[in-house]
């Protein structure tokens, strides 16, 4: 792997910043394995953001820690951790909107890989089947070779909207529900289906998304603190879509 060439930040007169950064440290494949914490010193850098940080540390001082990353662009929701206790992408995160002393955990409710590293893509593949996150067409039999349907460009700006979510997990983690319960399908579900809810493709009903939402594992266990709302990196209206889907699961004809 290629060293990142970085410009060192000045802390205050001719002093440059030395980061204090504790991570996480478990192999659960490891039986010999104890969790704990281990310290680095990192020197801070212009525009340093914690996917330099992370990997100054492995090419430099210890390349067995383990963390993901993919895009570096905040696209692939890959890198998602807990940066002083909030859930937070790596790759989006300046180390100069931290404090000096930084502590990186894994992402809560997610089965742990090894250090940084949790396994988002097997809860959201999950969280998908159950729900069923695509379209439902019950009319035909689809001809790929036809032009798309048309749709007017306000539903489409809707739908684009909801689609931004990288499945990070943040708001898994930021969840007291999902804490609480591993089948909570959490704010990301509930975007989703909100997503396919307002598609003019999919001829579901609210009894249909009654019998996937309409439950404690759905949309009535939310206890509505919004801690998804706060920390979700790409900024979706989680709130509205969870207010949303809960009044149409609370009048739907089941
Ligand atoms: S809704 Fe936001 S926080 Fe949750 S998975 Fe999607 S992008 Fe991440
Ligand atoms: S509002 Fe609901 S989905 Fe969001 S964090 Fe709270 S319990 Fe979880
Ligand atoms: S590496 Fe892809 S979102 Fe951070």
């Amino acid at each position: 792997m290629n060293t990142i060439p970085v410009k060192q930040v000045e802390a205050g007169a001719g002093e440059y910043r030395k980061l204090t950064v504790n991570i996480f440290r478990h192999n659960p494949q490891d039986e010999n394995s104890v969790p704990h914490m281990d310290t680095f010193e990192v020197e801070e850098a212009d525009s340093m953001t914690l996917f330099i940080l992370l990997n100054e540390i492995r090419e430099n001082q210890d390349p067995t820690v383990q963390f993901d990353f993919v895009c570096r662009a905040g696209i692939c929701g890959s890198c998602a951790m807990l940066v002083n206790g909030r859930p937070k992408l790596a790759c989006r995160t300046l180390t100069q909107e931290l404090p000096q002393v930084l502590n990186l955990a894994p992402l809560p409710g997610f089965e742990l890989i090894g250090d940084l590293s949790v396994n988002t893509g097997k809860w959201m593949r999950n969280m998908s089947e159950h729900l069923e996150t695509w379209i439902h067409n019950r009319e035909q039999e689809r001809d790929f070779c036809d032009l798309e349907e048309k749709m007017e460009p306000e539903v489409a700006d809707k739908i684009y909207e909801l689609e931004r979510c990288v499945e990070c997990g943040c708001c898994i983690a930021a969840c007291g529900t999902a804490q609480m319960r591993s089948d909570f399908v959490g704010a990301v579900g509930i975007n989703q289906l909100a997503r396919f809810k307002i598609d003019p493709r999919d001829d579901r009903t609210d009894a249909d998304f009654y019998e996937v939402l309409g439950t404690e594992e759905g949309v009535f266990g939310c206890m509505t603190l919004l801690g998804c709302d706060d920390m979700c990196p790409k900024e979706l209206p989680l709130a509205q879509q969870i207010a949303y889907m809960r009044r149409k699961m609370a009048l739907a004809e089941v």
